[in-house]
């Protein structure tokens, strides 16, 4: 047996599945972000293990038998946040997520070409580097305590092991790694006033990083020996568990951030695009994908003002087919990272007229977000990426009426496997079964069986387009608007 962990950004997912890799238990433990200024986003480590706990808790008690037969354990997690430790391993502070942009400025400084040669990418502010250098210049009493930076899943290894260890696909949205040569980047590291040995070390995600700690195996009925395998980013776990390691393999993933990802064949930088080029989680392999910043996260925020839950949003629209809407939405809460790289835009509404009901802003939100997928699409075309499919992922791909509209909108068809919402901590159990087993990582990533493939509509492709300009040119127009928006 093998366990699977994702640290989501709203929820731990932690999933055992057996030796044929069928899923015998899982669990799930909320979590919450705190936003205590504009542009911050915040969790404290200590949520994290709090809610990993919780999940091994439920598993004991209801799963027993298989937690005793546990052999390995595989970590995914949320990427690019920074988890300040000190020299004895204490937090020095509150971790700043990958949807924080308050380093904004810093990542202006810290972005050159060298930079983007070195790395493959933007140094986005979502980037682990800029925080540290925000970090230096406005708590510099916390940045002479850093002596270790750890990633987010790779503080829950440190719980679980003893040991700082990251692996390739996390480490490459650090903006530190030498993505093509896959080390750390002692250039990269100075411009921020570090060193390697503010690094934790770095394995394969289908390598041994630890074993686990005796005193939490006996806590949770676990046997001496369970090994904890390097895992990956929640990105290339999502595609290890969705079987998206051979090049031109993709996935749709509608989770708190939006995510176009597809397999390469080789490290295919091309920063200017805003796409983002990481190592994947199997040795000798990368991809690149596209990057929004608020996919479900903006129908939480219209959950939120409306006071219905995502699913009374959505549910008046389930069953009814697509039709596009002229009412546009801007999915830039909190800025976006591909294909603007842009900290300060923020969303909006065009076209509200007295009719306009909350069915019409859902629609509306929903349309926005897969506009923003179709940005990515063009961004990973513009890369030399052409996609002809994609599975999609994540929990708003339980919505028939998203992703028939995704569909549409991108025109590409689109599958979906029964559990496509616990394919990252699928992934990961995935990966410790590789470090234990020893077996060919691409081999064990296989593509799930397909429950159903959602074609694009037809009918509406011209009024579609249109609308699609339209919401380019609303952000041309209100760039100006965004950057001055604080006077
Ligand atoms: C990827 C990214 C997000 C987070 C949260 O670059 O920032 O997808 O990993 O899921």
């Amino acid at each position: 047996m093998y366990i699977g962990i994702d640290l989501g950004t709203s929820s731990v997912k932690t999933v055992v599945i057996d030796e044929s890799q069928q899923v015998v238990a899982t669990s799930s433990a909320s979590l919450k972000v705190t936003r205590p200024q504009d542009r911050w986003s915040e969790q404290k480590p200590a949520d994290w293990i709090a809610a990993v706990e919780k999940t091994f808790t439920e598993l004991a008690s209801a799963n027993a038998k298989a937690l005793s037969a546990i052999r390995g354990i595989g970590l995914s997690g949320h990427m690019h946040g920074a988890t300040l430790l000190d020299s004895a391993d204490n937090v020095l502070r509150s971790c700043i997520l990958w949807n924080d942009t308050r380093s904004h400025e810093e990542a202006a400084t810290l972005d050159t070409e060298h930079s983007r040669n070195l790395c493959g990418n933007i140094l986005f502010p979502g980037f682990t580097a800029p925080k540290l250098a925000w970090v230096e210049k406005n708590e510099p009493e916390v940045f002479t305590k850093v002596a270790k930076v750890l990633l987010p899943k790779d503080y829950i290894r440190l719980w679980l092991t003893g040991e700082h260890v990251s692996e390739m696909s996390d480490a490459a949205g650090t903006g530190w790694l030498d993505v093509a040569r896959r080390d750390w980047s002692e250039e990269l590291l100075s411009a921020c006033n570090l060193d390697k040995s503010n690094m934790p070390s770095l394995v394969e995600g289908s390598e041994v990083s630890g074993v686990l700690r005796s005193e939490i195996a006996a806590r949770y009925g676990m046997s001496a020996n369970v090994v904890v395998a390097g895992g990956a980013g929640d990105n290339a776990a999502s595609a290890c568990g969705m079987g998206v390691v051979a090049p031109g393999s993709a996935f749709v993933s509608l989770g708190t951030s939006g995510v176009l990802f597809a397999s390469n064949e080789s490290y295919r930088p091309n920063a200017s695009s805003a796409v983002h080029t990481f190592c994947h989680a199997i040795p000798d392999t990368w991809h690149q994908m596209a990057v929004m910043l608020a996919a479900t996260d903006s129908l939480t925020w219209l959950s939120g003002v409306t006071g219905k839950s995502a699913a009374d949003l959505t549910s008046k629209l389930e069953g009814h087919n697509y039709k596009p809407t002229d009412v546009l939405y801007l999915p830039y809460l909190g800025g976006e990272r591909t294909p603007h790289n842009d900290a300060d835009a923020r969303g909006v509404f065009v076209g509200l007229s007295h009719s306009s009901d909350v069915d019409e802003l859902t629609n509306a939100v929903l349309q926005g977000v897969c506009f923003a997928f179709r940005d990515g699409l063009n961004a990973l075309a513009a890369s030399g990426t052409v996609l002809d499919s994609a599975f999609a992922i994540g929990g708003g791909s339980r919505s028939d009426h998203w992703v028939s509209m995704m569909a549409t909108v991108l025109n590409i068809p689109l599958h979906r496997t029964i559990d496509g919402d616990f394919g990252a901590s699928l992934g990961a159990a995935r990966l410790g079964l590789a470090a234990v087993e020893k077996c060919d990582p691409l081999t064990i990533c296989s593509t799930p069986p397909i429950d159903s493939t959602i074609e694009p509509l037809s009918g509406f492709n011209a009024q579609l387009d249109h609308h699609y300009e339209r919401y380019k040119a609303t952000y041309t127009a209100l760039k100006p608007l965004f950057a001055d928006r604080l006077g």
